[in-house]
C-alpha cells in the first residue's frame, strides 16, 4: 500500500510491544564492530559475501538507465533501450466477452473483471496447444531457483507466448473504486469487496519477437478469486475451534493479497497482509490482546465493510472468530479453475508479505516470509520431507513442517526459532499448536525474535543468498561515524546464508545495499519493496515511497532498478506515474517478457495522471500491469 494512504493506520503502526531487541539496534552494534560504511553510501555493499571485482567481471546490467529528470509526471519512462506496454487494467473483463469497464463497477461486474490494487504475481507457462496442465513436470526447478533446466523443451517455447498470469489485488480505496469516501449499502461493500482478491487470467501473445502484443483470452480456467469466494484451510490449525465462528457460516475469501510465491509443483501463493483494516465494530467491543497484537480497530482502515456486512463487524458474537480467517498463505491452482483456494495454516497467521520458495536440504521445500509492520519479523518455514515424496503420498509439502521465527545476532549471526508448542516458554501462553500457529507474531514475540525495519519482499538468489526488502527504519534517531543516516527512512536490503542449504537452524547475514535518496547521484531511490533475484544473479528491485533527493521533495515517481549482485552495480530500467507504487514481477520461461505493475496510479486522483489513458485531467487512473520487452528482444536486465 502506498505510505501516504497508509499512514499510522496499518504497516507504519507498532503493534509488537515487546521488549525484543530491534533490528536497527542489531544493525548499529554489527556495524561498529565493523567499522564500514565511512566511504560512500549510496549502492554501498557492505558485503561479507565478496563482490566480484569490476576488473575480473563484467557486470550483467548493461541498459541505458532513465535520467532522474524523465522519471516523473503522469506517465511511465523506460531506459532507451527498452518499450512497454499495458495489459489488464482493472475493470477489463476476465475474457474478452466479459462487462466492459463502467466507472464506477457494479458488484456482479466487477467479479467478472480484473480487480484493482495490482500486486505480487506470477506466470504459469502453458505446456502445449492441447494441454493446459504445466505442473512442476514442466516447470522444473533449478538448484536454488524456480528456473527450466532445458530451454530447448518445446513445453517452455510454447510457455513463452502462452500462459496463465495470478495476480494479486491488494486494496483499493473506497474513493478510488467508489468515487466516494465510504459506501452507502451492501451493494457498494461489494463492489470494493470483489475488487480485492486474485484475477487468474490466460494470455497470449499475437505477433512474435518484440512486437507482439499481449491480451487476455477466452479461457475455462480464468477466475476471479475474491473476499466472498469459498475456500477451505488445510494444515495444522485446519479444525481449530479458533477458526470456527457460533453461527458456523463456512470460510469465504482472502483479503488485501500483496506479495506472492511460486511452487515447484506449479501452484500460485497469495499472502494476506493488511487484513485487519477491513474489520471493524459497530457495537461495544473490546479488542482482545490477540486483536490488539494484529492491529484490530473500530474503524479499521475506513472501508466500512462491517457496517453493512456483519461477517467484518468485530462486535457481532455471531461471527466471533471470522477475523482469525486472514492473516494466511493461500495456495491457488492456476490451472484448474474450479479448484477451492487452500489456507495453509502451517505458514502461521501474520500479515503476510510475501513467500520466496526454494528447495533445500533433501528436496525439502522451503519458504521465505516478511511480516510487513513496524518492528515485526521474518519467518522460514521447512517442510517436513522431500516434496516430490510428499505430494506422491498425498501429503501437501505446506502441510506439514516447521515454522520459525529469525533472530539477528549483532556478531553478523543469526537464528531460527521454531514456533512450538513443545517449547515450555511457549506452552506457558499456548495449550496447542494451533494457537501458536494462529497468534504466530505472540509466539515469536515470547522467543525474542528480532524486530525489523517492515520486512517486506523475499527472494532467493543463485549464489543461494535470500535477500529481503526493509522498507525503511525512520526509528533510528542518533547518527554516529557507522550509521550517518539518521534517521534512515530509506530502508535496505538485507541477505542472508543458512547452513545446510536452507534448512539449517542458523545463518550470517549482511547488509546487501542501503538505499538512500542523495541529491545529485543519479541512482538515487528509497523504500526497496517488491525484489527479485533473476537465475544470472540480478536483483530487480521496485520501490514504494517517496523517491527523494535527500529533501523533502519527490523527484521521481516509484520506480523499478537492476543491480547486478556480484559487483553491485545499479541502474533504472523504469519510472512510473506519479502517485502510484511499483510492485509485482513475473516472467515468462526466456525471461525476454517481463510483466510488473503500476498500483494505485495517481491515488485514484485524476487530476494527478489518468493511466492508461492520455491525460486529459477527467478520466479515473486504473492500476495496470506493464508489459516489458528490450527492443532488441533480448534477456530483461541485460
Ligand atoms: Fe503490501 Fe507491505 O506491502
Ligand atoms: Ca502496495
Ligand atoms: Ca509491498
Ligand atoms: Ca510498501
Amino acid at each position: 500500500m502506498s505510505q501516504e494512504y497508509k499512514q499510522d493506520l496499518s504497516d507504519n503502526a507498532i503493534c509488537n510491544q515487546t521488549g525484543n531487541v530491534p533490528f536497527y539496534k542489531v544493525l548499529e552494534a554489527r556495524l561498529s564492530r565493523r567499522d564500514i560504511l565511512k566511504g560512500g553510501l549510496a549502492g554501498a555493499a557492505t558485503t561479507f559475501f565478496a563482490a566480484a571485482s569490476p576488473v575480473t567481471y563484467a557486470s550483467k546490467v548493461g541498459f541505458n538507465p532513465v535520467p532522474i529528470a524523465e522519471g516523473s509526471g503522469p506517465w511511465p519512462s523506460i531506459s532507451s533501450d527498452y518499450q512497454w506496454d499495458v495489459l489488464i487494467p482493472w475493470g477489463e473483463p476476465l475474457e474478452p466477452d466479459g462487462p466492459a469497464f463502467n466507472y464506477p463497477p457494479n458488484s456482479a461486474d466487477q467479479a467478472k473483471q480484473i480487480g484493482i490494487g495490482h500486486d505480487g504475481m506470477w506466470y504459469f507457462p502453458i505446456k502445449d496447444r492441447e494441454s493446459n496442465r504445466c505442473g512442476w513436470d514442466v516447470w522444473d526447478w533449478n538448484d536454488y531457483q524456480s528456473w527450466p533446466k532445458n530451454m530447448e523443451n518445446p513445453a517452455y517455447t510454447h510457455g513463452n507466448w502462452h500462459g496463465v498470469l495470478c495476480i494479486n489485488h491488494e486494496f483499493g480505496r473506497n474513493t478510488h473504486v467508489l468515487g466516494k469516501e465510504a459506501p452507502e449499502s451492501l451493494e457498494d461493500v461489494r463492489v470494493s469487496q470483489h475488487a480485492h482478491g486474485v484475477s487468474v487470467v490466460e494470455i497470449r501473445k499475437s505477433g512474435g519477437g518484440p512486437s507482439g502484443k499481449w491480451s487476455q483470452i477466452e479461457s475455462d480456467i480464468a477466475r476471479r478469486v475474491h473476499v466472498n469466494t469459498p475456500v477451505e484451510f488445510s494444515g495444522p490449525a485446519a479444525g481449530s475451534d479458533l477458526l470456527k465462528t457460533p453461527n458456523g457460516n463456512i470460510p469465504l475469501g482472502t483479503v488485501n493479497n500483496c506479495a506472492n510465491g511460486y511452487t515447484p509443483w506449479g501452484t500460485y501463493l497469495t499472502c494476506e497482509e493488511n487484513f485487519n483494516g477491513y474489520f471493524g465494530a459497530n457495537g461495544e467491543w473490546t479488542a482482545t490482546p490477540e486483536q490488539e497484537r494484529y492491529g484490530f480497530s473500530e474503524a479499521g482502515f475506513g472501508y466500512g465493510w462491517h457496517i453493512f456486512d456483519k461477517r467484518f463487524d468485530l462486535s457481532d458474537p455471531d461471527y466471533q472468530n471470522e477475523e482469525n480467517r486472514f492473516g494466511w498463505v493461500v495456495e491457488i491452482d492456476p490451472m484448474d479453475g474450479t479448484s477451492k483456494p487452500v489456507k495453509r495454516t502451517a505458514l502461521g497467521r501474520v500479515k503476510h508479505e510475501g513467500i520466496a520458495l526454494t528447495i533445500g536440504l533433501d528436496g525439502r521445500v522451503v519458504g521465505y516470509m516478511g511480516d510487513d509492520q513496524r518492528f515485526d519479523y521474518i519467518y522460514k518455514f521447512v517442510s517436513e520431507g522431500n516434496w516430490r515424496e510428499m505430494l506422491h503420498a498425498g501429503k501437501s509439502p505446506l502441510d506439514y513442517g516447521k515454522l520459525y521465527v529469525a533472530r539477528f545476532n549483532d556478531d553478523g549471526t543469526g537464528d531460527w526459532l521454531e514456533l512450538t508448542i513443545d517449547n515450555p516458554d511457549i506452552a506457558q501462553r499456548f495449550s496447542s499448536q494451533d494457537e501458536v500457529l494462529t497468534y504466530a507474531r505472540i509466539a515469536a514475540d515470547i522467543l525474542g525474535a528480532t524486530p525489523m525495519d517492515r520486512p517486506e519482499w523475499t527472494t532467493v538468489g543463485p549464489d543461494g543468498l535470500v535477500y529481503c526488502t526493509l522498507t525503511n527504519n525512520s526509528r533510528r534517531e542518533v547518527a554516529n561515524a557507522a550509521n550517518p543516516l539518521a534517521p534512515n527512512a530509506d530502508g535496505h536490503i538485507i541477505r542472508w546464508k543458512d547452513t545446510e542449504r536452507f534448512t539449517g537452524l542458523h545463518f550470517d547475514w549482511d547488509i546487501y545495499l542501503i538505499s538512500q535518496s542523495t541529491h545529485g547521484t543519479e541512482d538515487t531511490f528509497s523504500d526497496p519493496d517488491g525484489i527479485w533475484a533473476d537465475p544470472d544473479g540480478r536483483l530487480f528491485i521496485q520501490t514504494d515511497g517517496g523517491q527523494t533527493d535527500g529533501g523533502e521533495e519527490v523527484v521521481l515517481n516509484n520506480q523499478m532498478l537492476v543491480s547486478d549482485t556480484r559487483t553491485g552495480d545499479l541502474r533504472r530500467l523504469f519510472t512510473g506515474v506519479a502517485g502510484d507504487e511499483i510492485t509485482g514481477i513475473a516472467v515468462t520461461p526466456n525471461r525476454k517478457t517481463m510483466f510488473i505493475n503500476t498500483q494505485h496510479p495517481g491515488n485514484g486522483d485524476p487530476s494527478l495522471t489518468n493511466f492508461p489513458a492520455p491525460v486529459d485531467g477527467v478520466t479515473v487512473p486504473r492500476d495496470s500491469t506493464i508489459v516489458i520487452t528490450r527492443k532488441n528482444f533480448g534477456t530483461i536486465g541485460t
